[in-house]
């Protein structure tokens, strides 16, 4: 191994962590009898099987990549990967967790809301707010070939997500007077072609000096067996390490440095695919600061117990985030079983007004302090990790390329979510999911760009009607005309009878654009 600072996966209390540390098998020179002593001892072989065919160059190009193994490492890797170890939840270790709401709950926290919005003002104009989404994903689902973010998704302009994303914190920048800089993690999946698309679009105006874009890191993929795939014979398959790599990919691309020297506190994290993210929000902001915390979070207010989003809750009075794949199956222990033995599920559980238990979704939006990235990569932080069946293309033991339409590899990823219990203090603000929370996943259907762009026109309807504008409706209720408010014209409700000039006239069917 090249670097001291390595990263290897350990076992923690919950499950197999990152961390880091050193290890006995450390490659020092380019022997390959020690590299295939080594293989052979991890049970790695199959990296050189092709070793005889390789060119010099192919030959350089696998040693350096088996050199950046650690190999404790890849055996805590195959391990996981080979045994069920997805930490058995127990349901009797959950317990629901409070939030603030949207709205104050009484004159006390009402003062407080107002106290902490100055205070978010005060945070956003002195610029100690960087603006951060991660983008690093390879957007499958929505079947578009390119970095998700250049999706366009705004309903009349066709505005691509990083266009909306620029756009708003430009504005943000001029309502706040300061400069808010964006930082953009990208996966070698999709980094060249971001960066191409931000060059070719002047960096929206922000500046190329107020935009940093630097990749996460990547994890091999393995086959069923705990052997690493060979995406061709000198390359080993890798993919992305997931959305919690952006914590370790802060510190180590400089991103971190760059904030400290900005003189940046506070992290505003969010995912690409949700163009009504309010970036800036002084409430937010606010409590976050105001109560100390360390990393918060948004959540919405699940619509429905199976909604697939994570779950807010306490697990062993730790705040943590259970994915629905995960919480959706687990059984209410509370809840007497029916006659066929079944115990109701404990997404199911509610209250006597018949309001959902475990009723916070997880929106993926977060404020994270500098200060708490700081601590965890000082203190060699653990993450769990997750592993899913996915659909790897790799060359097999003849050489032949395996393409399969079902799920042929695994693959391990670390969540961001997964570091809220390491924070000292965390915070959730629930939020009106139609005014920030449109999540586009799918090309069609449900979270997909038809419901996002209608969304988007609801959210604008709804702004344009509290300043006093007649918005054309269908008799569902249903928004009877296109509308996009850009950024530059309102980043909240209140800003739109603000800069409204005249009332506009809108006729069923009809395009309106404010900019
Ligand atoms: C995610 C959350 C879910 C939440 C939902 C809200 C997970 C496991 N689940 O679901 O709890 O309710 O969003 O919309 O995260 N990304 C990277 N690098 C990676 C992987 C992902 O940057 O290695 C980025 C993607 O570009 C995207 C975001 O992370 O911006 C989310 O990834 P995605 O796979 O779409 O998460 P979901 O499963 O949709």
């Amino acid at each position: 191994m090249k670097n001291a600072e390595r990263n290897t996966w350990c076992r923690s209390h919950q499950g197999l962590c990152l961390r880091q540390s050193e290890s006995p098998d450390v490659m020092v020179n380019r022997d390959v009898e020690e590299v295939k002593n080594l293989l052979e001892k991890y049970h790695q072989s199959h990296l050189l099987a092709f070793w005889g065919e390789l060119s010099p160059t192919q030959r350089d190009n696998l040693l350096d990549q088996i050199e950046q193994l650690d190999f404790e490492e890849v055996s805590r890797w195959v391990r996981f990967v080979l045994e069920n170890t997805s930490p058995e939840i127990d349901s009797d270790d959950i317990a629901p967790v409070s939030s603030y709401s949207s709205e104050p709950a009484d004159p006390g926290q009402r003062h407080k809301y107002a106290e902490a919005v100055r205070l978010g003002e005060r945070l956003i104009s002195a610029g100690k707010v960087a603006a951060f989404v991660v983008a690093g994903g390879q957007g499958t689902r929505l079947g578009f070939d390119g970095p998700k973010g250049n999706f366009p998704i705004s309903p009349v302009k066709q505005k691509t997500f990083f266009q909306i994303f620029a756009e708003t914190i430009a504005a943000a920048g001029q309502e706040y007077e300061t400069t808010c800089p964006w930082y953009i993690m990208t996966s070698p999946l999709n980094h060249d072609e971001t960066v191409e698309i931000f060059n070719s679009n002047d960096f929206y105006g922000l500046g190329a000096e107020n935009v940093r874009i630097f990749q996460q890191g990547t994890l091999p993929n393995f086959d069923s067996d705990g052997k690493i795939l060979l995406a061709d014979k000198s390359t080993m398959s890798r993919s992305p390490d997931g959305h919690g790599g952006s914590l370790k990919a802060l510190h180590q691309s400089g991103a971190l440095a760059d904030m400290k020297k900005r003189g940046i506190e506070f992290i505003s994290y969010w995912q690409v695919d949700n163009p009504l993210v309010n970036l800036f929000d002084p409430l937010f902001i606010g409590l976050h600061a105001m109560d100390r915390a360390e990393m918060s979070s948004k959540a919405v207010i699940k619509t429905d117990c199976m909604e697939k989003v994570g779950n807010f809750c306490l697990r062993k009075e730790d705040l943590t985030v259970i994915e629905y794949s995960e919480f959706n199956e687990m059984e209410d222990n509370e809840a007497p079983p029916s006659p066929d033995g079944q115990r109701p599920k404990l997404a199911e559980r509610r209250n006597p007004d018949y309001s959902l238990v475990f009723r916070l979704g997880s929106i993926a939006i977060h404020i994270i302090s500098t200060s708490f990235v700081e601590r965890l990569n000082a203190d060699g932080f653990c993450l769990p990790l997750h592993k899913a069946s996915k659909k790897i293309p790799h060359i097999d033991a003849t050489g032949r390329l395996i393409e399969s339409d079902k799920p042929n590899g695994v693959k391990l990823e670390t969540f961001i979510f997964d570091a809220l219990p390491l924070a000292t203090k965390s915070i959730i603000l629930d939020i009106l999911r139609d005014q920030e929370f449109a999540p586009t996943k799918n090309a069609t259907g449900v979270d997909s760009t038809e419901t996002t762009k209608q969304m988007m026109v609801a959210r604008a309807a709804e702004w344009l009607e509290s300043a006093g504008v007649v918005v054309p409706r269908k008799p569902d209720g249903s928004v009877d005309c296109l509308l996009e408010i850009a950024p530059s014209f309102a980043l909240k409700k209140a800003d739109v009878k603000a800069k409204l000039r005249r009332i506009p006239q809108i006729k069923p069917g009809e395009t309106l654009y404010l900019a």
